[in-house]
């Protein structure tokens, strides 16, 4: 058969990064095969590392056009639509095609209704666009035809966490975790396990699940839980000024600490409506809201209007104003406040406090030292540490959080992290 010779060949010169010449083979074959599914797919494949290597989505959004074809072929081979379909919502999900692929993923499954790797693909679609009520749908299905399906629990788990059935979540969290299977040793499920449990007051567990993470490797440490590290920078929960190497910017900021406290003030009485409510299910009680003027290295122009004294000074700091793995934020905590213990995303930042309106009452912790601001003082601590707040007095406190670059970055580091 020729045309399986030609296939074989065409297919010979892509294992071989020969793509142009793949690419052509591949051409010649459609000519009088219009139809021939291993060439769509061979072509596809072939178009996408084309993609990769130029870098250029042209070549990728040709590349899926391809792959995607597959499915609609009368007669392909039910394997060779299997792969190219997954291929397909794969890079579809790559190039920011969310709706794409998650319709491309349903296809399959309908194709492929008893095909739990299809199933789980689509649950986990869902989860990246914020569909958890459609994820919690697929993952239970999958449960259904099997029922122990450590994988299905996890992400059934983590997805009661975001809901705040924090039972179902542990004991999702902790099947999941248990089965071992591959997917469920992720440090999300087990940041979402130790919190849920130290909510329902059983922190001896909560400490136990932090500290087998720490041992698989999965945080850096059972009380640096950030996921989004560069390995072998100092960490410590405090840090001294000196220790940061920005205690010439951190002492500027003392000392127009009363500037800024004016202008923060200014927004939070105009009640603008520019300070917005901490959306991260962060508290147990109180009220906590931030108005945020740097975010992952740029600024916020509207909110600067407003505080551009602020803004001023800390555009003379590099490193904070340019923190793409940080903010600046003023942030203000009513009494009656308790935020849980947590930690924040990445260990690449130093969080900067500069105490401006501070009456009795507030404390916070990081790690086992528990510290109080002080109007026009800095502190800084690391708050990939778990850190925890109180507010027992009866005025609201006030505070400027500015984020550093972790001070060991390498400048090309600190060009190349991505933002989060
Ligand atoms: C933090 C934190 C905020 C505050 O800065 O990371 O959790 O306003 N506390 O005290
Ligand atoms: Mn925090």
């Amino acid at each position: 058969m020729k045309v399986v010779k030609d296939l074989d060949e065409a297919d010979r010169l892509m294992k071989e990064e020969k793509l142009e010449k793949a690419v052509k083979k591949y051409d010649s074959i459609l000519v009088n095969n219009a139809l021939s599914p291993r060439a769509h797919y061979g072509k596809g494949l072939t178009l996408d590392k084309l993609g990769f290597k130029l870098q250029n989505n042209d070549f990728l959004e040709q590349a899926i056009s391809f792959l995607g074809r597959v499915l609609d072929i009368p007669d392909a081979p039910a394997a060779l639509v299997k792969l190219a379909g997954q291929k397909t919502a794969e890079r579809q999900q790559f190039r920011g095609w969310s709706g794409k692929a998650i319709r491309t993923l349903k296809t399959l499954t309908e194709k492929f209704p008893d095909d739990i790797g299809l199933l789980n693909d689509l649950g986990m679609n869902f989860m990246m666009v914020n569909q958890n009520d459609r994820a919690k749908e697929v993952f239970t299905k999958v449960l259904s035809k099997n029922p122990l399906s450590g994988f299905a629990k996890a992400h059934l788990g983590f997805i009661a966490k975001i809901n705040d059935d924090l039972e179902t979540a542990v004991k999702m969290l902790d099947e999941g975790i248990k089965s071992n299977e591959e997917g469920t040793q992720d440090g999300r499920f087990f940041l979402q396990l130790g919190d849920s449990l130290l909510r329902l007051d059983r922190e001896p567990e909560a400490r136990k699940v932090y500290k087998e993470a720490e041992i698989k490797g999965l945080f850096l440490s059972a009380n640096q839980r950030s996921l989004y590290n560069v390995k072998q920078l100092t960490g410590r929960p405090w840090w001294t000024l000196e220790q940061t190497g920005y205690q010439h910017f951190l002492k500027m900021l003392e000392d127009n600490w009363e500037t800024i406290r004016d202008e923060g003030l200014n927004q939070l009485n105009s009640q603008t409506g520019s300070f917005i409510p901490e959306e991260e299910n962060l508290r147990e009680t109180g009220d906590w809201k931030q108005l945020t003027l740097y975010s992952q290295g740029r600024k916020k122009e509207e909110n600067c209007k407003k505080t551009p004294k602020t803004c001023a000074l800390i555009d003379q700091m590099p490193d904070a104003k340019g923190c793409r793995r940080g903010q600046v934020k003023f942030s203000v905590m009513s009494p009656g406040i308790h935020v849980w213990p947590h930690t924040g995303p990445s260990n690449c930042r130093l969080r900067t406090h500069l105490g401006l309106v501070v009456p009795e009452g507030p404390s916070i912790r990081v790690v086992d030292e528990i510290r109080t601001w002080t109007e026009g003082k800095v502190f800084v601590f690391d708050d990939s540490f778990e850190h925890e707040v109180w507010h027992k007095g009866t005025e609201l406190r006030l505070v400027l959080i500015v984020d550093f670059w972790h001070p060991e970055l390498t400048q090309a580091q600190k060009r190349r992290l991505s933002p989060i």
